[in-house]
């Protein structure tokens, strides 16, 4: 989305998302709550996404009570009907639709001998189907007004495998994929697709990992920053791809990861 800033861009305007409106899926979870309250902050409009109900009231509540506009929208990313109902809803709301936050993803941790057909299934439908059907209803509205970012969440896994996580690792490493193959298709239409990759951070969907002692040793041996992130780490990075300030920036990826990929903690 292009914006001319006039011959002295102040910062304010570089990072601001006044009049903007915002679609986050898996709003109600660790990160995508808080990107949500990051997003509102810089100025935009928040449609709220997420197939729990709960957490989707209860985020929705909060930025609403904190005086921003917010709207709370259940969606369920595995049903190809429930993805573009959600879009129309958000343009019928807001009437347009500049950013989409595709944040939403699920895993399961088993080895590869011991995965079923549906867990593939699931898994595939929500992290890659979802978040492609998901773009394309969002592209579509913004060629419509005159363009538009779309900021997907990869992994660890987009850029590397980790034993047991065989069937989320491929969806990451295809969001990667798609962020260059979207980035392309719609440059000329002003629409930017970029990737932010998430180290290991402290939410509920890496709780698990955290809690094992092995495992939580094994992640602090290899963050250079030797601890895990916090999903108001990855905010940044987001508004900045969200914000005119990378007007000029698509198909890439932004690691936060505290160092992993650098080379961890090294001897
Ligand atoms: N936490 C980490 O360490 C970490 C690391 C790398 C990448 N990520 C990525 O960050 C993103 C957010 O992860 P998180 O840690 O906040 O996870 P989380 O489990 O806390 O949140 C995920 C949210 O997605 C929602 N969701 C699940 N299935 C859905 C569906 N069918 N339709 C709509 N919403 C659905 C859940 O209800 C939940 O609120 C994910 O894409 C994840 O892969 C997380």
């Amino acid at each position: 989305m292009y914006m001319d800033l006039g011959e002295f861009p102040s910062v304010e305007n570089l990072f601001s998302l006044n009049g903007r409106v915002a679609m986050i899926t898996g709003a109600g979870g660790g990160i995508g709550r808080v990107l949500g309250r990051g997003l509102a902050s810089a100025g935009a409009a928040v449609a709220l996404c997420d197939v729990d109900d709960f957490s989707l009231t209860d985020v929705q509540r909060e930025l609403s009570s904190r005086g921003y506009r917010a709207m709370g929208l259940k969606l369920d990313l595995s049903d190809q009907t429930s993805v573009f109902e959600s879009v129309r809803k958000v343009h019928e709301n807001f009437g347009r639709l500049d950013i989409l936050i595709n944040c939403a993803a699920i895993n399961k941790r088993e080895p590869i001998l011991e995965v079923t057909q549906t867990t593939f299934d699931q898994i595939v439908s929500v992290n890659l189907r979802g978040l492609f059907q998901m773009s394309q209803a969002a592209a579509r509205l913004m060629k419509e007004s005159g363009g538009g970012k779309i900021v997907n969440i990869g992994s660890l896994n987009s850029e590397m495998a980790l034993k047991n996580v065989s069937v989320y690792g491929a969806t990451k490493g295809a969001v990667k994929q798609l962020t260059m193959a979207m980035a392309l298709e719609w440059a000329n239409d002003d629409i930017q697709v970029n990737c932010v990759i998430p180290g290991f951070i402290s939410t509920p969907l890496s709780r698990p990992v955290w809690e094992d002692e092995t495992k939580s040793e094994w992640m602090r041996g290899r963050i250079a920053a030797r601890r895990p992130g916090e999903p108001q780490e990855l905010l940044g990075a987001v508004i900045y791809l969200c914000a005119p300030a990378s007007s000029y920036v698509t198909g890439q990826s932004i690691i936060v990861d505290g160092g992993v990929l650098a080379g961890g903690t090294s001897w």
